[in-house]
């Protein structure tokens, strides 16, 4: 089984003395053997130059995953296109590029699709897709929880601007030699729901990790329900970062083996 490396270019968190530049938003850099793939591009071009200083080299990127069309995740996209002129294929749920707003502010990508440059090879998809070996693209996600996934927002489709479900919300599944390790962007489509259909699509019964945003903030039915799920599912070490709150993290910690994220984490999976 081919190891993988995985690296935070960018989160809301920055660790103490680690000069790294931090945004309310995601970015994750993902090297197999095979391909070197983004998880998201941040909210603006600090993502580069976090992997700037990191020493990274972006001119490896050869394929670029939206995890939802949200521009925290999507606002870097172009800077990057624009300083990297090498051939990527783009994934992404086709319900990512419809126009998005929360509380009258537009919070979707923040560009036309019909803008993307040549290079980028746009690959839409409702449906997993393989990525690399060990490296899947789940697509939709079944609500299987409906304690989960509130909608955010709202959404424009068909002319009519309709409460916005996230369908295009979707994860990376890795397979590595300790179980499934499960990447997430914001989690809207519900992190138990992720993790369920991630172990199903895989048929792998053993949870080596989750990270990412869980997008949860307070306490409440369905912080405890996750709780409780995440533990059934088998999930023991969490990296709960971006949209999730300290006292979500606190009660992660209760239960959980909790690790601190921040901008330049590293794990070797
Ligand atoms: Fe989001
Ligand atoms: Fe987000």
């Amino acid at each position: 089984m081919a190891e993988m490396k995985l690296t935070v270019l960018m989160d809301n968190n920055t660790y103490i003395d680690r000069y790294y530049l931090g945004e309310p938003a995601a970015c994750y850099l993902l090297e197999t053997g095979e391909r070197t793939i983004l998880l998201d591009t941040g909210y603006s071009a600090c993502t580069l130059e976090n992997a700037r200083r990191m020493g990274g080299d972006l001119s490896r990127v050869t394929d670029i995953v939206l995890s939802h069309g949200h521009d925290d995740h999507t606002g870097g996209l172009l800077p990057f296109l624009s300083a990297f002129p090498q051939p990527v294929r783009l994934f992404a749920h086709p319900d990512a590029f419809l126009p998005k707003r929360f509380d009258g502010r537009s919070v979707g990508v923040p560009f036309d699709p019909a803008a993307l440059p040549a290079h980028a090879e746009l690959r839409l998809s409702r449906g997993p897709a393989e990525l690399a070996p060990g490296v899947l693209f789940l697509g939709e996600i079944p609500r299987t929880n409906p304690l989960e996934a509130p909608p955010v927002g709202e959404t424009l489709r068909g002319g009519t601007w309709e409460p916005d479900r996230l369908l295009d919300d979707t994860a990376l599944a890795l397979a590595t030699k300790s179980g499934l390790f499960l990447l997430t962007g914001c989690s809207h489509a519900g992190i138990c729901n992720m993790l369920q259909y991630a172990l199903s699509l895989t048929g792998e019964t053993r949870v080596a990790g989750v990270l990412g945003g869980l997008h949860l903030f307070e306490s409440g039915p369905q912080l405890d329900f996750v709780l409780a799920r995440l533990a059934q599912l088998g999930a023991k070490t969490l990296y709960p970062c971006h949209c999730t709150s300290l006292a979500v993290k606190h009660a992660l910690c209760g239960a959980f083996d909790v690790h601190e994220v921040g901008v330049g984490l590293t794990l070797a999976l």
